[in-house]
């Protein structure tokens, strides 16, 4: 059949744009668009490609694995080569994958195992007698580079294999990614140190990992899990793939806590379902799961197609990331008056739910990122975090796109805006003047955390406001039933429901009592300091910002804030009407000053640089928590010093929260003991 001109242009079309997004992609770390339109691009491109086998040429994308190696690292071959994997979106693209290796091997009931597919990089780890001596990229498959030197500062991966009996020479396989906490951290920092920001842990992991200081890469937070194997003496290798990857457990290797056995399609799809429940709460990020055909002698039998094996798929989640167009940049004033632009988006789908705004943060951000109203945007919802901009398609931006300013006045109650020095927030002057400083305050005030007013949510507030029958948080307990009950959508029962959540509110903590209050920079941890190092409220408020400052937790821009917020009169006469109005608390008595780590459990391994490991000890003594020798369930934190010990092991195992060294340090100064 000869190919349409309007095809043949069209798969070229799609050919040039898939190279120039796996060069973005491998080679830059610098994608322009996300995981899910690339796919889309490829599956189109698949799809004529069948349609009229002709198109297909020796350099389509689709007859390659991934883009060729940067020059900057020395290229190392795989003898086995590194494939890739087929991927299935709905569960009927899993059902003929099952369906397919049940035809090829001529039986009813398959075993598989399931895993996370981690969003990372594929690495493969050549051990020769128990020692890690060669580690590289996947490259395009065939060819990878050499990236042994940042691979071995990785602290999980072992130098020496533990245990015994693995054989002379083979390799492992497995994904290098970074922790989303660590991907966190390590964003917060190059934002204040003007360095290169992270899309998304991905690209942080890779950026890391071809870093070409691997002293660079030692300080980044990067962590690995085995999936498989490459080389391998196959008279060794044991009858299943779990059996292998049990095996590479004893020997000290990573593998994921989440790789399961499960029984037909149906358990796959089971797995499948919980494990995307799971999703938002796991360390990592996982763009899906991976099934594999458990027996290795049933692997061999289904070999491979291409590039990918017909033993393997990869279901994946919806995705994480979209891409939308910016329709306007607001400015939203929080209950402190925080300034936030927020981006106004063409609705969206991303991982399951509809997206149509965006945080910008600050406006330094979006002068950073220049994102202006027009623009078309990548955007990114992941775990508990609120929707971001990630970064500006510039390719696409029309000429009359227009940059925001940050505003002169709150563009609420018209306030000046203010800045602090040295700070890139700017705020609204106008203090509880503002009305969205008092809605936000109100809010707080009102917040399951605080004094956990049930039922009186955002719109209730509003419609409080809008109808003038409370200005501040004290009138909210002058409220009646008739009052609320004239409310829109309310009647007496609901009216009646409030007042007594308001009146059960009334009985309260001192620490509740303060983080309600809203005082800057007063959080949770803070107002539990406070309540137990005063016990009272009288005394708090007369306390001077050198008292303050002496109280191990409170550094002095706090201290002021504190002292600032208990001078103003209309915050004196707020306290005194909430009191009068019953708002009460039992004051904790003076012996059991709690600390802020009581009865917790700490296990030291390795050599810490910055303090012996006594003075470590002192240190947390003095916060309450206690250090002991072994890792168990029990233990809370596992501080990692250089050359750590098989605790390390242990506490990974059991998942127990692991700090390294600077963690530790800066765990250590959120308590104000060093
Ligand atoms: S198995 C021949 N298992 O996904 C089978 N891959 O699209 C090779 N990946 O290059 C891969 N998690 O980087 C496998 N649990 C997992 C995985 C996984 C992530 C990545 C890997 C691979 C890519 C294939």
């Amino acid at each position: 059949m000869a190919v349409p001109e309007s095809i043949r242009k069209r798969a070229e079309e799609l050919r040039k744009e898939i190279e120039y997004h796996n060069y973005r992609y491998y080679v830059l770390d610098e994608p322009v668009i996300s995981d899910a339109e690339y796919d889309a691009l490829m599956a189109e491109l698949r799809r004529l490609e069948n349609q009229y086998p002709e198109l297909v040429t020796p350099d389509s994308p689709t007859q390659r694995i991934g883009a060729p190696p940067s020059q900057a690292f020395a290229p190392v071959r795989h003898e086995v080569p590194m494939l890739s994997l087929e991927n299935a979106f709905t569960d009927e693209d899993v059902l003929d994958f099952d369906r397919r290796v049940r035809e090829r091997l001529g039986v009813e009931h398959v075993e598989y195992t399931a895993e996370p597919k981690l969003d990372g990089l594929a690495v493969s780890i050549l051990y020769e007698h128990g020692y890690l001596s060669l580690a590289a990229t996947r490259g395009d498959g065939y060819t990878g580079e050499n990236v042994t030197a940042n691979v071995k500062t990785i602290r999980t991966i072992p130098l020496k294999l533990h245990g015994s009996g693995w054989p002379e020479r083979f390799e492992i396989r497995g994904e290098v990614f970074m922790p989303i906490e660590g991907f966190k951290q390590l964003n917060e920092w190059a934002l204040k140190h003007g360095e290169k920001i992270f899309a998304n842990p991905r690209n942080a992991a890779a950026g890391s990992l071809r870093q070409l200081d691997p002293k660079i890469t030692a300080r980044r937070p990067l962590d690995f899990f085995c999936y498989g194997h490459g080389i391998y003496p196959p008279e060794q290798l044991p009858k299943k793939h779990h059996l292998l990857l049990a095996q590479f457990q004893e020997w000290g290797i990573p593998i994921s806590p989440e790789l399961e056995v499960v029984q037909t399609v149906a358990g796959c799809l089971r797995y499948y379902r919980r494990l995307l429940e799971k999703r938002e709460s796991l360390p990592y990020e996982a763009d899906g799961v991976v099934y594999k055909v458990n027996r290795f002698d049933w692997q061999e039998q289904l070999g491979y197609i291409a590039r990918a094996p017909r033993w393997a798929i990869a279901h994946k989640f919806p995705a994480h990331e979209a891409t939308t167009v910016v329709e306007d940049i607001e400015v939203q004033v929080g209950r402190t008056g925080i300034l936030t632009p927020v981006a106004k988006l063409r609705p969206v789908q991303v991982g399951g739910v509809t997206v149509s705004s965006a945080t910008l943060h600050n406006f330094e951000e979006v002068k950073r990122k220049d994102v202006r109203v027009g623009d078309t945007v990548i955007v990114r919802r992941a775990g508990d975090v609120i929707p971001e901009v990630v970064k500006v398609i510039k390719e696409k931006r029309p000429l009359d796109a227009k940059p925001v300013e940050p505003p002169d006045h709150c563009p609420v109650c018209g306030a000046d805006v203010v800045s602090e020095p040295g700070e890139t927030l700017i705020r609204c002057s106008g203090g509880l003047f503002c009305p969205a400083q008092r809605k936000g305050s109100i809010k707080h005030f009102a917040s399951r955390r605080a004094m956990d007013i049930e039922g009186l949510g955002d719109k209730l507030i509003d419609q409080l406001l809008d109808k003038g029958l409370i200005k501040t948080v004290a009138d909210l307990y002058d409220l009646t039933v008739d009052q609320v009950a004239n409310l829109e959508r309310m009647g007496k029962k609901s009216a009646q429901n409030l007042i007594n959540a308001l009146e059960k509110s009334k009985n309260t903590t001192l620490a509740r009592f303060l983080y309600a209050l809203g005082i800057r920079e007063v959080g949770e941890v803070t107002a539990q300091i406070l309540a137990d190092h005063f016990r009272s409220l009288e005394k708090l408020m007369s306390a001077t910002e050198e008292d303050l400052e002496s109280i191990p937790g409170i550094g002095p821009i706090v201290a002021k804030h504190i002292v600032t917020f208990f001078r103003q009169p209309h915050n004196i006469e707020i306290i005194q009407r909430l009191k009068k109005a019953g708002v009460h608390w039992k004051e904790p008595e003076e012996a059991t000053s709690p600390k802020p780590l009581d009865g917790k459990t700490f296990v030291f391994t390795g050599t810490l640089s910055s303090m012996t490991r006594d003075e470590a000890k002192k240190h947390i003594e003095a916060l309450g928590a206690r250090a002991t020798n072994t890792v168990s369930k029990n233990t809370d934190y596992v501080v990692v010093g250089e050359n750590p010990g098989s605790k390390f092991h242990k506490a990974q195992q059991l998942d127990i929260t692991i700090l390294d060294e600077q963690q530790f340090l800066d765990f250590l100064q959120q308590f104000g003991a060093i």
